[in-house]
């Protein structure tokens, strides 16, 4: 396992558990890729053919060569300029105008540890597992340009996992401006591919698309400045055949929160290529004489055995590798927010009352999301104004997390830090602190303008104003939203505008690694209106992240569905809200939503004095059911037992690492009279083994239920749910 440089073939081969990635140092000095797949020891060179194809180009290398042409040969850094008409991955662009970029090869080190890259978020690896890691540096240079690109990959073997980053460093004369940046690129020379994507919108978030690879190109991405509702930076390349447990399958996951773009074309000759990296429209970065480009990494991993287990590998890697601080492997607070009970509508004895209700269910922490700041009384004005409404509070802010404090709870606090509205103080003090371009009206997103994030002055003047506010009580949560798009991109500061987007999520990275510093023991969620923003470069500074604005609980099924494949449950938070639902309007019991938000990071969101003394008793219950299997939960092997697209119920299920436990849990979405039964069917038991439903006491051999199925109750009534926890029995 690990990288291996073959001299003799001059043939880089990096070796996971189960997968290589292999490539090969050309005589004339490219990188020429060569195989991604199952674990392999041979040399994949013969796979390349080398024929005269009309209108390919030969590189002025080969001579008189007409067979060699980078337009057909698969590559590690498909560049603009070598003579490839397919989507390049990097784009260089001169002063004047010209794009031209020719990469050769100059050195490559190979070291032990995974490469960090400065100010962005990457995959790290802790400090006992520092020996398995790897990283593969190799040294390309333009010489008419000057231009370095160094070519990053990190390989964390057990997790099967590859990652790529590019620098590029600029040791010419002139600055140049880089116009299409896209770390990592694969060419498949053989095969016949599908691409799964996620899709949606607003409060429907990750959907989950299945298409073919074929004779076009297929791009998708997000021009928003943020990862987006719209699609999600998490590509699936998978096989004809493959499924959640059968087939190869490759996973390709941006770790960047800003626009992103993916690409996935197969090319004259039936080569596939798919990509994935910075968004084009808006991106043209200088890079002055002596300076540096990092860009984010990409995260590659490979499953022979389905969706299900590259799933896994990914969940594995972002709860270990991706998230960080005191909360990444700890039980998170079961937390009352008041955002969908009160919205603006909330002062000290409705918040006080939310608290002794959510102590009384056992719940551990109120969170007063929107509305306790500036005059914020809708979505009109104050954001930039982070001090108390004292009026609103009935005092001190710190005087109200004393009294929550007493009932017995925990208190958390909502911010928007990256936005600023019109109708604010900071407005008034500084109009230019806006994104906005000179001249013309700015585009409102939810009546608000977006804060320059670009800038440190603006930066630090925030970063200030929420220390202010954490350091006046015990407040042990942040959610940190975002609530709109990105559409008038120009700073002031700025030398040149196409760096604008990119240094503004810099910006938001080093403000969150600071804060994160500064306040080790706060739980930090991160938010956009949902699930605006969720990717793997947020999850390394917050935990979990507010998955939809969408609470009904058969929606979430979907959206819970499509996030499963890329994010592990942990990061997700999930609530129960109010029947009829304030998105849909459906009503659905109480057991159902709660048995839906069991799903990740557990809490309530409705007023809880409208529940009668049932429904309290069944939360209360719902809370110390979720206390039991958190642990499952948040660090067991999740598995997708339906799809909630196409079946009539929506099953899933959360097995412990070593076998011992499971929890399944399904939620039946469709009902029609005299039905069939439905069978779930778990999957991940110990073979061989026994195992006894706890609630029932029942026994069932494993690969019967994994086989077979297990009847879900027939029983009126619309959107029941059930769980059953398994054990396994001893032999
Ligand atoms: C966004 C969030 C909600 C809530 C509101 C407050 O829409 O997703 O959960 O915090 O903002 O304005």
């Amino acid at each position: 396992m690990g990288i291996l440089f073959d001299e003799g073939k001059q043939t880089f081969s990096i070796s996971t558990k189960c997968s290589t990635y292999q490539f090969m140092l050309d005589p004339h000095g490219f990188l020429l890729h060569l195989y991604y797949g199952k674990r392999i020891s041979g040399n994949a060179g013969y796979l390349l053919k080398y024929l005269d194809r009309g209108f390919s180009g030969n590189p002025a290398c080969v001579v008189n060569d007409r067979t060699f042409s980078m337009d057909v040969l698969p590559q590690e850094l498909p560049a603009w300029g070598s003579g490839d008409f397919r989507s390049p991955a990097f784009v260089v662009e001169k002063e004047d105008g010209t794009r031209s970029v020719d990469l050769r090869y100059v050195t490559h080190t190979i070291r032990t540890g995974k490469y960090g890259l400065p100010g962005l978020p990457a995959v790290y690896v802790n400090e006992d597992d520092t020996a398995e890691s790897e990283t593969l540096e190799i040294v390309l240079k333009d010489s008419v340009l000057s231009l370095e690109v160094h070519l990053l990959y990190g390989v964390l073997p057990e997790l099967d996992v590859i990652t790529r980053a590019i620098q590029v460093r600029n040791k010419g004369a002139e600055t140049v401006y880089l116009d299409k940046l896209l770390p990592a690129s694969l060419d498949f020379i053989t095969g016949e591919y599908d691409l799964l994507t996620f899709h949606g919108r607003h409060t429907m978030e990750r959907l989950v698309q299945r298409m073919t690879i074929g004779y076009s190109e297929e791009r998708i991405g997000s021009r928003r400045g943020a990862s987006s509702h719209q699609h999600n930076p998490m590509l699936v390349i998978a096989e004809k055949e493959t499924t959640d447990t059968f087939g190869d399958c490759y996973a390709m996951q941006f770790v960047y929160s800003g626009g992103f773009q993916a690409e996935a074309l197969k090319d004259q000759f039936g080569t596939t290529r798919v990509q994935i990296g910075l968004q084009e429209e808006g991106f043209h970065y200088p890079v002055a004489t002596g300076e540096t480009f990092t860009s984010p990494e990409v995260i590659l991993s490979f499953s022979r055995d389905g969706f299900d287990k590259l799933s896994h590998n990914l969940h594995d890697l972002i709860r270990d590798h991706i998230c960080r601080g005191k909360f990444k492997n700890r039980p998170r607070p079961v937390l009352v927010n008041s955002w969908e009970g009160s919205l603006w509508n909330i002062d000290k004895n409705s918040l006080l009352s939310l608290a002794r209700e959510a102590k009384g269910i056992g719940a551990d922490m109120l969170v007063v999301d929107d509305g306790w700041f500036g005059n914020r009384d809708d979505d009109n004005s104050s954001l930039g104004d982070w001090y108390a409404n004292e009026k609103k509070l009935g005092g001190t802010l710190g005087s109200l997390i004393e009294e929550v404090n007493r009932i017995g709870l925990k208190y958390g606090l909502w911010f928007e830090p990256e936005m600023i509205s019109e109708q604010s103080r900071l407005y008034e003090m500084h109009p230019d602190w806006a994104l906005q371009i000179p001249g013309r009206v700015p585009i409102r997103g939810r009546n608000q303008l977006v804060l320059d994030f670009s800038r440190k002055e603006v930066r630090d003047y925030i970063y200030d104003a929420i220390c202010a506010i954490l350091d006046s009580g015990n407040i042990e949560y942040i959610k940190w939203d975002y609530n709109r798009s990105i559409f008038d991109v120009y700073s002031e500061a700025a030398d040149h505008q196409g760096r604008v987007l990119y240094d503004y999520m810099l910006g938001v990275y080093e403000f969150l690694e600071n804060l994160t510093n500064q306040y080790p023991d706060v739980l930090i969620e991160g938010c956009s209106g949902g699930g605006g923003r969720y990717d793997a470069g947020m999850l390394y500074y917050t935990p979990q992240i507010w998955t939809s604005d969408n609470t009904d609980p058969i929606d979430r099924m979907l959206i819970q569905y499509g996030t499963s494949f890329g994010y592990p449950a942990s990061t997700l938070a999930a609530h129960v809200s109010k029947s009829p639902n304030e998105q849909t309007g459906r009503v659905t019991p109480i057991s159902t939503r709660g048995i839906a938000a069991m799903y990740g990071s557990f809490g309530y969101e409705l007023d809880l004095a409208l529940l009668t003394e049932e429904e309290k008793q069944e939360a209360r219950e719902q809370i110390a059911t979720y206390h039991r299997y958190e642990d499952l939960i948040l660090s067991g092997d999740y598995y997708r037992l339906s799809d909630p697209a196409k079946d009539a119920f929506c099953g899933w299920s959360f097995v412990a690492k070593d076998g011992t436990e499971a929890l399944v849990s399904a939620v039946i979405l469709r009902l029609c009279s005299n039905d069939e039964i439905f069978y779930v069917k778990p999957k991940g038991l110990k073979s061989g083994c026994i195992y006894m439903e706890e609630e029932t006491g029942d026994c069932y051999d494993a690969d019967l239920l994994m086989s077979a199925g297990l009847p879900l109750p027939k029983e009126a009534g619309e959107h029941r749910a059930y769980q059953f926890h398994f054990i396994l029995q001893p032999e």
